[in-house]
């Protein structure tokens, strides 16, 4: 070998890397400073990288679709709440193997602030664990644990503000001008006043306004989420080259994934709302070319949670195509699988997901899921809603009342997150299982609500199996785990509702789940959803996938098209039964009538297929 592969690597990624950062800091004066400083980062992170992950590298570098293919199944869980400390991890890795896991997100485990941290997201030092999970060595030690697996490792890493008590916001709050330069201060209240205008709030009831300020220290800091959370300065270049040196950190440690948390957020420009600006892209394409010198294995996950256009940017578009994010939360499709099935009707779905969405995506693929950690926000825009006849406002207010449970008949139980006034929003916040109708109907002793509640859930999780992306379990929904009203009762997180679906891991309902309740038939409709993924290699997130208009309104449907043969997806909404013609299955590409998600053949009767209530096929 004559030239070493750190600099083919860094000939290659060259284009995504100097003329971005050219355009952004160019004409900042420590430009050149931390042009010189971040390449020998970068080489002194490339010597430092363990020769078992160099290989990993290589070995991605020849499977370059490896983040796509049918095997990828990801579960996201809060280290504590599902087993105690990271080392507990290790016991529980032949439970998430038995569910097919091979992508493991641990929620935010790095050290945060003292009290309330935002579940984690205020981080006070990106290079230690949380003490109350273990230390770094422990989290690279459940890296390699994993890697021999072949589970792959995601952690957050938190971009776009620090926690006040991390070391460069005490410098900063002592007055040290050089660290004051690391985040967004003013002397007094004018500017902050002009942003103002134009900037919409996160947390407007237990956090309002995205200013704090702070009588000590004599200015207004930018903080768009908690007082507590400070927001980064990205125009400064110094602070990109910190992250960048901390990402490298990271991923020299083992993991694969960098979780790159709120993003949207980290670029301001008086007179917008300060979200998803161009030079968010050019930032997050400068991040992901340092990863793919130093730790080529290791991917970015992009978390913005926002509406259709504006998500489908964090993939990279026009000049950025195929060059920023690797995976990107699929939060529209997540939307629109609790729209449809509290309307019973798929027309929004379709619409919002046909004309919104390219059937291809360059060197990237979503990460689908039904439930995070977060609240649910209703991302569906005015146009969207008017192109089938509802406005935007009513219904987004329609879904809020439906999940939380107040409008008549909802089969939901759920707690409102954040009401703004202003705006009319009110998120949602509350488990799979509670909002898909569970708890209500256990209660109120509804054995067909029971029954209807699974399929949703089994419905959900078969959709995000097949539509393309690395499909996200979250803990305890596997299992069916309801709403947890404890959070009211601990000081820190009352104030939050999104606890209510953090609860605790059920180990007991999980090893002792008996066959017929609903737990056990979802822990085994689960699994078997996740196999069956494994085996049909038509869901390769690489092929592209044509959401069509079924003629049923309760039906969703769309087709992967593979080279080898099309799959056709359907999914009833509704607790009535849906006949398709066999005509009309024909046309859009079906051919045996097998079912390979049920992995049996289709009963066609008098020449239709019937679906049963929330029924789901994937049909060749
Ligand atoms: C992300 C996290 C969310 C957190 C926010 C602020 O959106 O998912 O839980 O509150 O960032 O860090
Ligand atoms: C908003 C933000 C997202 C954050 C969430 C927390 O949706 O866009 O980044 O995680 O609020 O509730």
């Amino acid at each position: 070998m004559t030239r070493d592969i750190f600099e083919l690597r860094l000939d290659r990624s060259a284009s995504d890397l100097w003329p971005m950062l050219e355009a952004l800091y160019g004409s900042h004066p420590d430009y050149p400073r931390v042009r010189k400083d971040l390449l020998a980062e970068m080489r002194r992170a490339w010597k430092a990288r363990p020769a078992e992950l160099k290989e990993q590298d290589l070995r991605r570098d020849l499977e370059p679709d490896w983040f796509q293919r049918p095997d990828m199944v990801g579960y996201v869980f809060y280290i504590d709440r599902f087993a105690g400390d990271l080392n507990g991890v290790h016991e529980k890795l032949d439970y998430l193997e038995s569910l097919g896991v091979t992508y493991v997100h641990l929620m935010p485990c790095l050290k945060p602030r003292p009290g309330d941290s935002d579940g984690g997201y205020s981080v006070m030092d990106y290079r230690k664990v949380n003490p109350a999970y273990g230390s770094m060595s422990d989290l690279e030690h459940l890296a390699g644990a994993l890697r021999a697996r072949g589970m792959s490792l995601c952690v957050d890493m938190v971009l776009n503000h620090t926690a006040k008590e991390h070391a460069w916001a005490k410098k900063a709050a002592k007055g040290d001008p050089v660290y004051q330069e690391y985040y967004w201060m003013f002397d007094d209240d004018t500017l902050p006043k002009q942003y103002e205008e134009t900037l919409v709030e996160i947390f407007p009831d237990n956090a309002p306004g995205s200013f704090t300020w702070y009588p000590k220290l004599e200015k207004w800091v930018w903080t768009t989420f908690n007082e507590h959370q400070w927001d980064l300065n990205w125009s400064n270049p110094q602070v990109f080259l910190e992250i960048a040196k901390i990402m490298m950190f990271l991923a020299n440690k083992g993991v694969d994934v960098l979780r790159l948390d709120a993003v949207a957020f980290m670029w301001k420009r008086m007179g917008t709302r300060c979200q998803s600006e161009p030079e968010v892209h050019k930032i997050l394409r400068a991040l992901r070319a340092v990863t793919r010198v130093v730790a080529a294995s290791a991917l970015h996950l992009e978390e913005a949670i926002v509406g259709p256009a504006e998500m489908l940017t964090y993939f990279g578009r026009g000049e950025h195509d195929g060059r920023e994010g690797n995976l990107a939360y699929h939060n529209n499709l997540m939307v629109q699988f609790w729209s449809a099935l509290a309307t019973r009707d798929t027309r929004l779905m379709t619409h919002v997901l046909k004309t919104h969405f390219p059937e291809h995506l360059t060197n990237a693929t979503y990460a689908t899921y039904i439930r995070c950690h977060d609240d649910i926000g209703w991302a569906i825009t005015d146009e969207d809603a008017a192109a089938v006849f509802v406005t935007g406002y009513g219904h987004r207010a329609f879904l809020s009342d439906f999940y939380e449970g107040s409008f008549p008949g909802s089969f939901s139980r759920g707690a409102l997150f954040q009401f703004n006034p202003e705006t009319g929003d009110k998120r949602i916040s509350g488990t799979f299982a509670s909002l898909a109708g569970l708890e209500r109907a256990r209660d109120d002793g509804d054995a067909e609500g029971v029954a209807h509640a699974i399929e949703r859930i089994l419905m959900g999780n078969a959709l995000i199996a097949s539509f393309g992306g690395v499909p996200l379990i979250y803990m305890g929904d596997e299992i069916a785990m309801t709403n947890d009203y404890r959070y009211l009762g601990v000081p820190e997180h009352a104030h939050d509702s999104r606890w209510l679906h953090r609860p605790k891991m059920d180990w007991e309902a999980t090893l002792n789940a008996r066959e017929d309740s609903p737990e056990g038939r979802v822990l085994a409709g689960t699994r078997r959803i996740y196999q069956r993924r494994k085996a049909v290699p038509e869901i390769h997130g690489g092929h592209p996938t044509r959401v069509i208009a079924a003629p049923n309104q309760a039906v969703f449907a769309f087709q992967r098209l593979a080279p080898t043969r099309n799959l056709l997806c359907l999914f009833n909404f509704s607790e009535e039964w849906q006949n398709l013609s066999v005509g009309w299955l024909r046309e859009r590409g079906a051919e045996h009538f097998m079912d390979v998600l049920s992995d049996g053949p289709v009963a066609i009767e008098h020449g239709t297929l019937t679906l049963p209530p929330y029924g789901r096929v994937w049909l060749t």
